[in-house]
C-alpha cells in the first residue's frame, strides 16, 4: 500500500493538511498527491492529519451530511470517515465535537464526560464566551457523593489523524491542554482517551471497548447513507455502546468504574437561543438524547422538534441491540417515542418549554417481532444551564413485552385459547446518560 508519501503545507488560513489520496492515483508511479485548503469533504483521501488552528475561520463551512456505502456495509474508509472532521472549515455559526462518555455499572451517580469541541460560543451558547480559541477540551466528571466537577482548559492547536495507513486509525490532541484520544484498533473497536493536565490536576485514563458497529440516524442504507438527522443536523454515534473503564486520579481523588460508555460526533448546526432572525429549521425546541445499558440491550435515543416548524415533525432516531446484535437503528418516527414524566405543569409537558425540569423519560422502542422496550431513566444532574440544558447520570429500569394487539392476535393464532404470547420479561435494569435542550420560551 502506498501511504508514505505525504505533502504538507502552512496554508494561509492557518490549516495545514497532509492529505494522501489513494486508490487509482496512488497506483501510478510518481504518486497523486493532494493538498487542500480545506477539509477535503467529498475526497478519497485514505489518510489525514488535520491542524485546526484555535481561531475562527471565514467563509461559508460546507458539512458532510452522507457518506458513501455499499450495500448495508461501512468499508474501512466510511467508517474512519466518520470519526473525521465533518465541516471544511470552522466559521463562527457551525460546529462539530468528539463526545465521549462512561456511567458506573455499580453506581450512576459516578460518571465521566470528555468533548474535544471545535466551536464558537456564537455557534454553540454553552462555551465560555470570554475564550478566543474555538478548540476547546471540556470535562464533567461526576462523585457518587453528589459532587459535580466541570472544568474545560482552551487548547491552541488541535491535530486530528486518522485514516487507513495512518498512525492512528482515528486520533485527537488538543494541545497542549493534555486531553487526547486514540482509537487502538482500524475498526475502531477501542478507544482511550487520556488527560494529562496539570493546570486542572486530572490525570488518568478512559478506554471504551465494544465490537459494536456505528449507529447511524438512519441505519445504513445503499450507495449513500445519509449523517443528517434532521435539517443542519448531523450525528454519527461511533460507538453506541462500549464498555467503559475510568480510572483517573482527579485533584488527589481516584474516579474508577466499569459502565456503559458512549462516543459519538455530535450534532452540527446552530443553536441560538436568539432565533428570531433564523429560519425555524435551524432552531431547537427540543432535543432528548441518551444511550444506556438495561439488561443485555444497548439502546440509544434521539428526539427532536424544531422550533416554528409548521410540519410539527418529531425527528428521530432509535438504536437497540441485544448482546451485540442490532435490533433496530432507524430513524423512523413510529418506532421510538421519548417523553418526560414529572409534573404535568412544568416537568411533564410536551412539546416541552425552556425551564422545564422533568423527573426522568419514558422510552418506548418497537422492536418489531421482538415486542416492545419500554424503560424509565431517571437521574441526577451532572451538567446543564439550568435552564435550557441539562445531562444527568441515572439509572434505566425496564421491560421488553409484546404490545397487547400482538398478545391477542398470537393467542388467537393458537385458536384463542390458551395465552401463548410471551410474558413480560422480568424487569430489566441499567446506567444511562441523558440529557434535554429546550429553548422554546
Ligand atoms: C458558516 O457556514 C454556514 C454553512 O455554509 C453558513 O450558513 C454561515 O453563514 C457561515 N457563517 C459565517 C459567519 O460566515
Ligand atoms: C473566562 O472566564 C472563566 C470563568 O470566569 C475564567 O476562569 C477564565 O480564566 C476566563 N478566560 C479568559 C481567557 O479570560
Ligand atoms: C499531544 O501533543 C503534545 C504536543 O503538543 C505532546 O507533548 C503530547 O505527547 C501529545 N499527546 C499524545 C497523546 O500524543
Ligand atoms: C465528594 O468526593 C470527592 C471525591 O472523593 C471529594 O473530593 C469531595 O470533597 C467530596 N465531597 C463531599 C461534600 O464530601
Ligand atoms: C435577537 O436578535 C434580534 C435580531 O438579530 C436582535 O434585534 C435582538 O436584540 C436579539 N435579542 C437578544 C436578547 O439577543
Ligand atoms: C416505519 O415503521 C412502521 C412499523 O413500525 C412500518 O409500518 C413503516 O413501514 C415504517 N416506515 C418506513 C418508511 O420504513
Ligand atoms: C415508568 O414510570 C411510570 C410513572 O411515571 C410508571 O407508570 C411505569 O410503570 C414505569 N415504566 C417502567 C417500564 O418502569
Amino acid at each position: 500500500m502506498l501511504f508514505e508519501a505525504s505533502l504538507t503545507r502552512v496554508l494561509s488560513s492557518g490549516l495545514i493538511i497532509t492529505s494522501i489520496l489513494a486508490g487509482k492515483a496512488s497506483a501510478l508511479p510518481g504518486r497523486t498527491v493532494t493538498t487542500r485548503t480545506k477539509v477535503p469533504l467529498d475526497s478519497t483521501a485514505h489518510s489525514w492529519t488535520y491542524v485546526i488552528p484555535s481561531h475562527v475561520q471565514d467563509g461559508a463551512a460546507r458539512v458532510r451530511f452522507d457518506i458513501p456505502t455499499t450495500g448495508s456495509k461501512l468499508d474501512t474508509q466510511a467508517l474512519l470517515t466518520l470519526d473525521s472532521p465533518q465541516l471544511s472549515i470552522l466559521n463562527s455559526s457551525v460546529f462539530d465535537w468528539w463526545y465521549f462518555d462512561a456511567v458506573s455499572a455499580q453506581d450512576p451517580r459516578e460518571s465521566l464526560t470528555v468533548t474535544f469541541f471545535t466551536a464558537t460560543a456564537a455557534a454553540f451558547p454553552w462555551l465560555p464566551s470570554n475564550e478566543s480559541s474555538v478548540l476547546i477540551a471540556y470535562l464533567w466528571i461526576s462523585f457518587a457523593n453528589g459532587t459535580i466537577l466541570e472544568e474545560y482548559v482552551p487548547a491552541t492547536i488541535a491535530t486530528v489523524v486518522g485514516g487507513q495507513g495512518a498512525s492512528s486509525p482515528s486520533s485527537g490532541n488538543w494541545s497542549s491542554t493534555g486531553f487526547s484520544w486514540a482509537a487502538l484498533k482500524d475498526d475502531l473497536s477501542a478507544y482511550e482517551v487520556i488527560i494529562s493536565s496539570e493546570k486542572l490536576q486530572v490525570e488518568g485514563r478512559f478506554s471504551l471497548t465494544s465490537t459494536l458497529g456505528p449507529h447511524l440516524p438512519c441505519g445504513i442504507t445503499s450507495e449513500s447513507t445519509t449523517l443528517e438527522f434532521a435539517p443542519h443536523i448531523g450525528w454519527a454515534a461511533l460507538k453506541p455502546n462500549a464498555v467503559g473503564q475510568v480510572d483517573i486520579n482527579v485533584k488527589g481523588s481516584r474516579l474508577q468504574f466499569q459502565g456503559p460508555a458512549y462516543h459519538d460526533k455530535r450534532p452540527r448546526a446552530k443553536i441560538r437561543k436568539n432565533w428570531s432572525d433564523r429560519p425555524f429549521a435551524e432552531s431547537v425546541q427540543s432535543w432528548y438524547w441518551g444511550h444506556g445499558q438495561i439488561g443485555p440491550y444497548s439502546v440509544v435515543w434521539f428526539s427532536y422538534l424544531a422550533l416554528d416548524d409548521p410540519s410539527q415533525t418529531t425527528y428521530v432516531s432509535s438504536y437497540v441491540a441485544r448482546d451485540g446484535q442490532v435490533l433496530v437503528s432507524s430513524c423512523n418516527s413510529t418506532v421510538l417515542t421519548v417523553r418526560p414524566i414529572g409534573d404535568p405543569e412544568t416537568g411533564a409537558r410536551y412539546p416541552p418549554l425552556a425551564g422545564d425540569i422533568p423527573d426522568g423519560f419514558h422510552l418506548q422502542f418497537d422492536l418489531g417481532e421482538e415486542g416492545w422496550l419500554r424503560a424509565n431513566v431517571s437521574g441526577t444532574r451532572i451538567a446543564g444551564d439550568g435552564k435550557y440544558y441539562f445531562r444527568w447520570a441515572g439509572t434505566m429500569t425496564g421491560e421488553v413485552s409484546q404490545s397487547e394487539a400482538e398478545r391477542s392476535q398470537n393467542a388467537c393464532d393458537a385458536g384463542c385459547s390458551s395465552i401463548t404470547a410471551r410474558d413480560a420479561e422480568s424487569v430489566l435494569t441499567g446506567s444511562a446518560i441523558f440529557e434535554q435542550f429546550v429553548l422554546a420560551e
